[in-house]
């Protein structure tokens, strides 16, 4: 029964001679902006990864030459991988030194998530959620566990320091089941009408949802496909103190089709 729409939409995609899905060191994945929409028929990863890329390197270009901060640190060019060797030569200096060269940009965000909080009116049952569903086929390669444990690892904060163009700053702690991480990175996507928001924020006790308390009400809760326990929920506390958003990350195994291996979706 399971098979029967998927088969339908791989036979509909191969009518329309449109792959709808993409495909990254040969695992294929599948983008959904809601668990009932379509899958995307235009892959999405790398032209954002590129343009974030770009903006990201103009600006520590700029930053550098307006600071002096790590000024024997150039970029070759301003594709992801050249960003991604930028970023890991001013790290290497000091991890701190992105607060540095970007200062501006946090004042900028600071003033941007006040005003979006003062205007702000309606109670938590009503926030609106910002989700993305991406499936990645790995097989055997990767399971939901293994996933989420690999988020509270060190090894996800050196990732995502190192490989994605949006973050300049992130340090995770673990105790027992609780995670507390400081991230600076931006928001509000470089292709929005906003613009990017370079913010510094925490995420103190992210841990298992409670779905229904105070902080996190049962209008947030998903389906019950994702289990609890490769959830996770924080909420997002700017420097003063001020809570701009709330972190969710779920994660769920899929099983094998006769078209598909085994996934894990996120
Ligand atoms: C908050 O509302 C004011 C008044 O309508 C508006 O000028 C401002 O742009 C809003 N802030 C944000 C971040 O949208
Ligand atoms: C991350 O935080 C831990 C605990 O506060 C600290 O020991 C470590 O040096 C920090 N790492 C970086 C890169 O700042
Ligand atoms: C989609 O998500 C909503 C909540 O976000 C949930 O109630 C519903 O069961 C989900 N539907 C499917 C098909 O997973
Ligand atoms: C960044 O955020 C962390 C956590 O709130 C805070 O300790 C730190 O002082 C902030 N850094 C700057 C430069 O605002």
């Amino acid at each position: 029964m399971i098979s029967t729409p998927i088969l339908a939409l791989v036979g509909t995609a191969a009518l329309a001679g449109v792959a709808a899905q993409e495909v990254h060191n040969g695992i294929t994945f599948e983008v959904q902006w809601t668990n009932t929409s379509d899958v995307l028929t235009t892959a999405v990863k790398d032209a954002y990864e590129d343009a974030a890329a770009e903006q990201a390197t103009a600006r520590l270009q700029a930053a550098i030459a307006a600071t002096g901060i790590d000024s024997d640190c150039v970029a070759a060019n301003n594709t992801p991988s050249g960003l991604y060797a930028f970023k890991d030569c001013i790290a290497g200096e000091n991890p701190d030194n992105f607060y540095g060269l970007l200062a501006d940009d946090l004042t900028e965000a600071n003033t941007f998530w006040a005003s979006v909080i003062a205007n702000s009116t309606t109670d938590r049952t009503q926030w609106v959620a910002a989700r993305t569903y991406v499936t990645g086929y790995f097989g055997a390669a990767l399971s939901a566990s293994e996933f989420a444990i690999w988020t509270a690892s060190p090894f996800s904060d050196a990732e995502d320091l190192h490989s994605n163009p949006e973050h300049y700053f992130y340090n995770s702690t673990v105790t027992g089941t609780t995670q507390n991480a400081i991230i600076f990175e931006g928001w509000g996507g470089v292709l929005s009408d906003f613009g990017v928001k370079r913010t510094n924020f925490s995420v103190p006790g992210y841990s298992t949802p409670d779905f229904g308390s105070a902080d996190y009400p049962e209008e947030w809760s998903i389906s019950d496909d994702f289990p609890l326990a490769y959830q996770g929920i924080g909420p997002k506390i700017l420097s003063d103190g001020t809570t701009f958003g709330v972190l969710h990350i779920a994660v769920r195994d899929v099983a094998a089709t006769n078209s598909t291996p085994a996934g894990v979706q996120i």
